[in-house]
């Protein structure tokens, strides 16, 4: 009979564990999709990402890409994922103008997660900031992770009927929240509304290539679906499509849209969130095998992510505007 040596036998269990532990997460991907189906759907996804705390573990207070500066050789500079996200908030408030509103000006958050974004918006630039989530979860823990003195505070609401008098707020503010949006036009219209008449607009969306520009082929209509189902997106916008969305609601008053790409800046993300379930393997393994299990099932949607905003079929859209005055 052989005896095998320990080290052997140990790299054959390990071996073994981890090729059962890819075979379950693949099996769960596959089977346990997470198909939008009303904004109902949407929110319980996030009510679980929220109570597994995951998520809040690996990546922060953030649930959106981070922001990596390009150095002169047009390479990203690399920096910790969870700073990336600070400075895509820094960005984003000085594209669009909001790092210049007076302190005090109000601010919606539509779509606030747990308020990563809302909070650095009173903190650093004084803004008064009501963060709203579909997810009642994620606005508990919004609500605890918020400092008393802080000008920010959460409601539960749905963005699509936003419970906010028209044109009463200085600000609107919002990301990633899009994708999960069913109807575009009615999300545009409720940004629109609630923004006065000389208020800025700043959106971040995730967008599909314009059809104009190239229509989908078999590989990617196949990566589009996976992109969909997985993560309760019911569609995504191409950014003229939000755009025209947004320029052309009745709420607009005439108000122009500039957009930008920003995807070679939030491209590192997907990578880097990837990675800091292995710079931080006590985040993941101190909530037990049942977080390993969700952290490796959600990596394969998480690469085909990567490869469609690295091949053009998805892009990182950024939108501003101010409101006319008169309208
Ligand atoms: C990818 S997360 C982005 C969170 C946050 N903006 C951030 O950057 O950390 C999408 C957010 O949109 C919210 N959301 C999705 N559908 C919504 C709806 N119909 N009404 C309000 N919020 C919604 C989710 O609850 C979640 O907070």
């Amino acid at each position: 009979m052989t005896v095998l040596s320990w080290p052997l036998a140990a790299s054959i269990g390990a071996g073994a564990l981890g090729c059962l532990a890819v075979a379950l997460s693949a099996r769960l991907w596959l089977k346990r999709r997470r198909r939008y189906e009303s904004s109902a759907s949407v929110a319980d996804a996030y009510d679980r990402w929220t109570n597994d705390q995951l998520l809040e573990r690996l990546w922060g207070d953030h649930i959106h890409l981070g922001f990596y500066r390009q150095s002169g050789s047009g390479r990203s500079h690399h920096q910790d994922f969870r700073v990336a996200k600070e400075t895509f908030v820094h960005e984003l408030a000085r594209w669009s103008g909001l790092d210049q509103l007076p302190r005090g000006s109000t601010v919606l958050d539509v779509g606030c997660g747990i308020g990563g974004s809302a909070r650095i918006l009173a903190r650093d630039y004084g803004l008064n900031v009501l963060g709203i989530s579909i997810s009642p979860a994620q606005i508990a823990r919004a609500t605890a992770l918020t400092p008393a003195g802080l000008s920010c505070r959460f409601a539960v609401m749905d963005a699509l009927a936003l419970e906010i008098a028209d044109a009463s707020v200085d600000a609107v503010w919002s990301v990633e929240a899009c994708p999960h949006m069913p109807d575009k036009q009615r999300y545009a219209d409720e940004l629109l509304r609630v923004l006065k008449p000389g208020g800025l607009l700043a959106v971040a969306d995730w967008n599909r290539r314009d059809p104009a520009d190239g229509a989908m082929d078999r590989r990617e209509r196949w990566v589009m679906r996976q992109l969909l189902e997985q993560w309760a997106h019911p569609e995504f916008a191409s950014i003229r499509g939000l755009q025209k969305h947004l320029e052309q609601s009745q709420q607009a008053g005439g108000m122009t849209i500039e957009t930008g790409d920003w995807t070679s800046a939030t491209l590192p993300s997907w990578i880097e969130s990837i990675f800091e379930g292995v710079r931080r393997p006590g985040a993941i393994l101190g909530l037990g095998p049942a977080a390993v299990l969700q952290g490796l099932r959600e990596t394969p949607t998480i690469l085909l992510m990567r490869w469609a905003f690295a091949t053009g079929l998805m892009q990182f859209g950024v939108f501003r505007g101010r409101k006319p005055s008169q309208a």
